[in-house]
């Protein structure tokens, strides 16, 4: 089965890691976001993948071609229009009514996804969220859709689409796009999946849900961070770095050079990385970065990004309260 896979935004949340990388190439946990997605995908029998690029496009399309040996068609959308727009793109390379698997690349998944590829109808995943007003979300009697809502004002809903979605048939979503486009239905100012799919609803089409328990959102640093806190989880550190300490989960690319460091929990060191005399805890540290006499905690450092912090030399008498900033 086919995935589509769209990943042409800007990734403006996650500025300035996003200025020089697609947001779908950040490391996470040790791999590239979307690499975390490819080995789900490819897991649970997906062999052929559509992926919609656009904001430094070749990077992604260099990177897949790299490292995973299945079938790729690269779709360059060079104006975002959004979603539902996306999707329309892929319209001339889908055939027969075939079924399809849409996931948003910003979207780590934990879930298995087998019985959803064989479900007789479409079907969403959704999770239960404390704010719906972020996302699109679905209302529901029993296990099927009644109504789809983009970003609601009002609640309607707390249960929000998270970014997968089977779709039984393709036909009668790529109807719904035509229409949209055709009539220039826009919600804050993007063609909308969400519309698309409440159109298919309103025309007979049945939706069901499924739980995604595992949902894990890069769209923003500190959720970036929290994917990575989360996808450490149970990593061990097996190699030894003598003259440092490693408080584990973290991942150590095994080729960082680390030096006087007492690195974790919680935190990726990228390859050819270069820390010396520092303390890092819950933090992402890209490829081929130096990190010098420094502690860092809640931190996002960039590939080929140095960081040299001054130590200080003090003479502090007796009774003294210094707060170093
Ligand atoms: P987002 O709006 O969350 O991602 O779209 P973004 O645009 O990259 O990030 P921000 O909002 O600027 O920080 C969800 C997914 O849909 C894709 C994005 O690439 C992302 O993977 N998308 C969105 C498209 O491919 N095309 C669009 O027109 C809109």
């Amino acid at each position: 089965m086919k995935a589509i896979i769209p990943v042409a935004g800007v990734g403006t949340r996650l500025r300035p890691h996003t200025f020089s990388h697609p947001k779908v190439l950040l490391n996470v946990a040790g791999k590239p976001i979307i690499g975390h997605i490819m080995d789900k995908l490819i897991a649970a029998g997906i062999d052929e993948a559509i992926v919609i690029v656009g904001y430094l496009g070749d990077m992604v399309e260099e990177w897949l071609l790299k490292h995973y040996n299945i079938k790729f068609t690269f779709i360059t959308q060079s104006e975002l229009l959004g979603l539902a727009h996306a999707l329309w793109m892929c319209k001339p390379f889908i055939v027969d009514n075939e079924p399809l698997f849409i996931i948003l690349g910003d979207t780590i998944f934990d879930v298995d996804l087998k019985p959803v590829l064989q479900s007789p109808y479409s079907t969403l995943g959704v999770k239960e969220v404390e704010d719906p007003r972020r996302f699109g979300v679905a209302v529901t009697e029993g296990e099927k859709i009644m109504r789809l809502v983009e970003k609601p004002d009002t609640p309607v809903s707390n249960l929000a689409i998270v970014g997968l979605y089977f779709l039984h048939q393709s036909k009668p979503l790529f109807t719904s796009i035509d229409y949209l486009i055709e009539h220039e239905i826009k919600t804050k100012g993007e063609y909308q999946l969400t519309d698309a799919l409440q159109l298919m609803i309103e025309g007979g089409e049945i939706f069901t849900t499924f739980p995604v328990s595992g949902w894990y959102d890069c769209g923003k640093p500190e959720t970036l961070l929290s994917t990575n806190e989360i996808l450490l989880q149970g990593n061990a550190q097996t190699k030894e770095y003598p003259g440092c300490v490693i408080i584990a989960p973290v991942f150590i690319a095994d080729n960082a050079m680390l030096k006087n460091a007492i690195i974790g929990p919680n935190t990726t060191i990228g390859e050819h990385s270069v820390i010396t005399d520092a303390i890092i805890k819950d933090s992402i540290i890209g490829n081929d970065a130096k990190v010098v006499h420094i502690m860092l905690n809640h931190s996002i450092i960039g590939n080929n990004a140095s960081i040299t912090g001054n130590p200080h030399e003090i003479s502090v008498g007796d009774y003294s309260e210094i707060l170093v900033g």
